[in-house]
C-alpha cells in the first residue's frame, strides 16, 4: 500500500498483538487513510437536535472535508459537501444557524437548503449559451442514515447500508442513546458542540474509547480530588463489572454491568439530581427489567465516533487534520424532560470531566500528545506498539453479542479488533472483500 510496498494487514499484526508504529506516524499512510477510510466508511456527521427547523445548519466534517448538515424547507435532510461548484469557496463559513438559502461570498452563487443552484451573477448576459444550473448544486453524499437521532453519511454509494455497517453494536446505541429512564423520550444538546485540536493521530483517540481501561491509572489525580458527582474519591462511585465487547466490523465497546439490585449513588453531591436518577434508574428497571444494568460506559463505532453513553453523555467525533493532528468535537446530551436544576448540575459536572478543560479528558490528551510525539523519531519507529493484554480470551457471552472479555481478565481486544479493520479496510478494495474478511474470531476463542 506504500512506495514501500508494505500491506496494512503486514502493519497489524493480530496474532501477535503487535501494532506498528508506521501507521500513527507515516504520512503516506495517512494520505491513504482519506480514501481507503474516510472516503468509504459510515461516518458520524451531528444530531437530528441539532436541525430541527426548515434552514438550521450544522456544519461538520467527514474526513478533512467541511459539510454541511441541513434540514430543507420540505423537512428532508441533506448532507453537502461544503465546497461551492462554481469555485470551490466554502459557501456556509459559519458553525451553525438558520437559513433561507447558502449564498456563497466569492461569488454569491446561491443555493437553496435543498441543494440546487438558483442563483448566479449576470446568469441572462454573462452565460451564452445559457449553462444548467441544475448540473452545478451542491454535492451531496450518496447515502444518509437517521440512527435514533444520529446522523451518519458515507460518500461511498456500494457501501452497505448503515444498521449492516453497525453490525450487533446495534445493541450499544439501543442501551445507551434511550433516555436515562429506558424510555425513547428524546434527548438534547447542552450548549453547543465544543472544537479543539490535539497533536496526535487521530486512531490514539478512536482506541481508547473503544475500550481502553488499562488506562484507568493516568485519572488517578482526578479520582483522588473528588470530581466525581458522588463527592466521594473516584469519577463515579461504582462503575459496576466491567467488560469489553467487540465486533468485527471494528466497533468497541465498554459496558459496566449493574445487578439490578445495586444502589445508584452516583449523584450523591447534589440531592435533585440524585433524586432524579433514582427516579429513572426506577422507571429503567420497570421497562427493562434484568437488562436495565446492561449499559455502555464508553464505546467507538469505526472509525472515528467515539461515546460515553452514561454519565456524562456525549458524542466526541475525531477528525483528522493531519498525520499529527486531530480535531476533537465533543457534543453533550441530557434528557429533554430532565429538570433545569439537573440540566445545570449536569452542565458543570460535564465541563470539569470532558472537552478541552476538563480535567479527565486533559489527561488523557496529555497521554496521546506525550506517546504521538515519542513514537515519530527514527529509533522509536522501529518497535512495534504492544496489544496482547487478553490474546486469545474474547469469547461469546450469554447476554451481548459479539466478542467479550470481562473483568478480572483485562484486555486489549478492542483496539486489536479496531486495528484489524482498519487493514481489512486499508488493503481491500470491494465491500465483498471487507464483508468476507469480518472474522475476528481466528484469534480469539472459538464460538
Ligand atoms: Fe462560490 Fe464563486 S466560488 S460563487
Ligand atoms: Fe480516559
Amino acid at each position: 500500500m506504500t512506495s514501500t510496498n508494505l500491506t496494512a494487514r503486514s502493519l497489524v499484526d493480530m496474532a501477535e498483538g503487535e501494532i506498528s508504529r508506521e501507521i500513527f506516524v507515516n504520512a503516506e499512510i495517512y494520505e491513504q487513510e482519506k480514501e481507503r477510510i474516510f472516503s468509504r466508511a459510515w461516518l458520524y456527521i451531528g444530531h437530528e437536535s441539532q436541525i430541527e427547523n426548515p434552514g438550521d445548519y450544522f456544519v461538520s466534517k467527514m474526513g478533512e472535508e467541511s459539510v454541511i448538515l441541513t434540514r430543507d424547507f420540505a423537512g428532508k435532510i441533506h448532507v453537502f459537501l461544503n465546497s461551492c461548484a462554481h469555485r470551490g469557496m466554502r459557501v456556509c463559513r459559519y458553525d451553525e444557524g438558520n437559513t433561507s438559502a447558502f449564498r456563497c461570498p466569492y461569488h454569491a452563487w446561491t443555493y437553496k437548503t435543498d441543494g440546487t443552484l438558483v442563483g448566479v451573477q449576470d446568469y441572462d448576459n454573462a452565460y451564452q449559451p445559457p449553462f444548467d444550473k441544475s448540473e452545478w448544486g451542491l454535492v451531496e453524499v450518496p447515502q444518509m442514515a437517521n440512527y435514533m437521532g444520529t446522523i451518519w453519511a458515507t460518500w461511498d454509494e456500494d457501501a452497505p447500508p448503515f444498521e449492516e455497517y453497525l453490525g450487533e453494536a446495534t445493541v450499544a446505541f439501543d442501551h445507551g442513546f434511550c433516555a436515562w429512564d429506558g424510555s425513547d423520550a428524546g434527548t438534547e444538546l447542552l450548549g453547543s458542540t465544543q472544537k479543539w485540536r490535539v497533536p496526535c493521530n487521530w486512531k490514539f483517540i478512536a482506541e481508547n474509547f473503544s475500550g481502553d481501561w488499562l488506562h484507568g491509572v493516568s485519572h488517578r489525580s482526578v479520582d483522588l480530588i473528588r470530581l466525581g458527582p458522588s463527592g466521594e474519591v473516584g469519577r463515579r462511585d461504582d462503575f459496576g463489572q466491567l467488560v469489553v465487547n467487540g465486533f468485527p466490523e471494528g466497533h468497541g465497546i465498554l459496558y459496566s454491568l449493574y445487578p439490578n439490585k445495586q444502589e445508584r449513588t452516583e449523584y450523591a453531591m447534589s440531592p435533585e439530581t440524585s433524586e432524579y436518577f433514582q427516579h429513572c434508574w426506577e422507571r429503567r428497571l420497570k421497562k427493562l427489567g434484568d437488562k436495565a444494568g446492561t449499559c455502555p460506559l464508553v464505546g467507538t463505532i469505526f472509525p472515528n465516533m467515539s461515546f460515553h453513553a452514561q454519565q456524562p453523555r456525549t458524542l466526541l467525533v475525531s477528525h483528522p487534520t493531519g498525520t499529527n493532528e486531530t480535531e476533537m468535537w465533543r457534543t453533550y446530551f441530557v434528557d429533554k424532560s430532565a429538570p433545569e436544576s439537573v440540566k445545570q448540575f449536569l452542565r458543570e459536572y460535564y465541563m470539569r470531566y470532558s472537552g478541552p478543560a476538563g480535567m479527565t479528558e486533559q489527561d488523557d490528551m496529555e497521554n496521546w500528545n506525550y506517546a504521538s510525539e515519542a513514537s515519530r523519531g527514527m529509533i522509536a519507529r522501529r518497535r512495534p506498539y504492544h496489544y496482547k493484554a487478553g490474546l486469545g480470551v474474547g469469547s461469546p457471552h450469554s447476554e451481548l453479542p459479539g466478542v467479550v472479555t470481562e473483568q478480572p481478565i483485562t484486555s486489549e481486544q478492542n483496539p486489536r479488533f479496531f486495528y484489524k479493520r482498519w487493514a481489512d479496510y486499508m488493503d481491500l478494495g470491494s465491500w465483498d472483500e471487507l464483508r468476507d474478511a469480518k472474522s475476528v474470531r481466528f484469534w480469539e476463542r472459538a464460538s
